[in-house]
């Protein structure tokens, strides 16, 4: 069977050109990336999202570079041929440049990632252009960007009022014009979000922004239901409910501990008759 071979920034702008939408889900560890590279994903984003969805926290913000590269590095091994997009986490990219560039560098280098994502507009265009100057792809963040959750007061849709449009629509095209060769729209109005991929020469992905995007991204453990009992927000499509089948395995496994059903016969191992007689002896019952 031949190799697929990973997607390039090349191959994902002719996509948008020929009409063929980008399939993106997040990623944070070796099966993860693994299953989601068998199952024909195009892009995996080891998206800082796994603050809330591995470690439990309300939100993105104590994510470290630490945290990125070593679930990176995981992803990576388990993906190795699918383009791999890392997060830069929160407040990785606002102070010097070498410092900026320090933490790309652990991302590809360490991590073994092919890009880099950074939320903003206008207002981080510099330093998207800087990171793309040094030979980094870039993917842009915009709409409801979870780094400014206080910012933003809570996890809203964004781009209803029209000067909300104008100014993700310039942000947009800074980031195009910045270099970066992606840009995620998160929460935005189906509208808004057609009307930015329209004016932009490189693909949208969309979370929760409508079908025209040219791309969409969902969050692993929201589109297989993992490890959250609560209902999927309307943007989440849930195409599977592993949480069920994990909880029901395991309170299988409890049960069949506490009868003694496991481990059956089957799933143990014995030793020749004359040893056990050598081991038991007399004291055999
Ligand atoms: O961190 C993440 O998973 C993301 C996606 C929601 C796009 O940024």
């Amino acid at each position: 069977m031949e190799q697929r071979k990973a997607l390039t920034t090349t191959k994902m702008r002719k996509m948008k050109q020929d009409g063929v939408p980008i399939t993106m889900i997040t990623a944070y560890d070796y099966p993860s990336a693994r299953l989601a590279e068998e199952a024909g994903i195009d892009v995996i984003l080891v998206g800082d999202s796994l603050g809330n969805v591995v470690d439990g926290y309300d939100s993105t913000l104590p994510v470290t570079m630490d945290d990125m590269v070593y679930h990176t590095r995981a992803a990576v091994r388990g993906a190795s041929r699918t383009f791999i997009v890392a997060d830069m986490p929160f407040l990785t990219y606002h102070g010097s440049l070498d410092a900026t560039l320090k933490g790309v560098a652990r991302l590809m280098q360490e991590g073994g990632a092919k890009a880099v994502k950074l939320e903003g507009g206008a207002e981080i265009a510099a330093t998207v252009k800087a990171i793309t100057e040094a030979g980094v792809p870039v993917v842009g963040h915009l709409g409801l960007t979870p780094q400014s959750v206080h910012q933003l007061g809570g996890f809203r849709v964004q781009g209803r009022s029209s000067e909300q449009a104008e100014k993700l629509l310039s942000d947009a095209k800074a980031i195009e014009a910045a270099g970066a060769f992606a840009i995620v729209l998160e929460l935005v109005t189906d509208e808004l979000a057609a009307w930015i991929s329209k004016q932009l020469a490189i693909p949208t992905i969309g979370i929760g922004s409508g079908v025209q995007c040219d791309g969409q991204v969902l969050v692993y453990h929201d589109l297989l239901q993992y490890g959250s009992d609560s209902a999927p927000r309307k943007f989440v499509k849930a195409y599977a409910n592993i949480g069920e089948t994990i909880r029901a395995g395991i309170g299988e496994y409890v049960k069949e501990v506490k009868s003694r059903a496991f481990p059956s016969p089957d799933h143990s191992f014995h030793m020749d008759n004359d040893v056990v007689q050598y081991l038991y002896g007399d004291k055999e019952e």
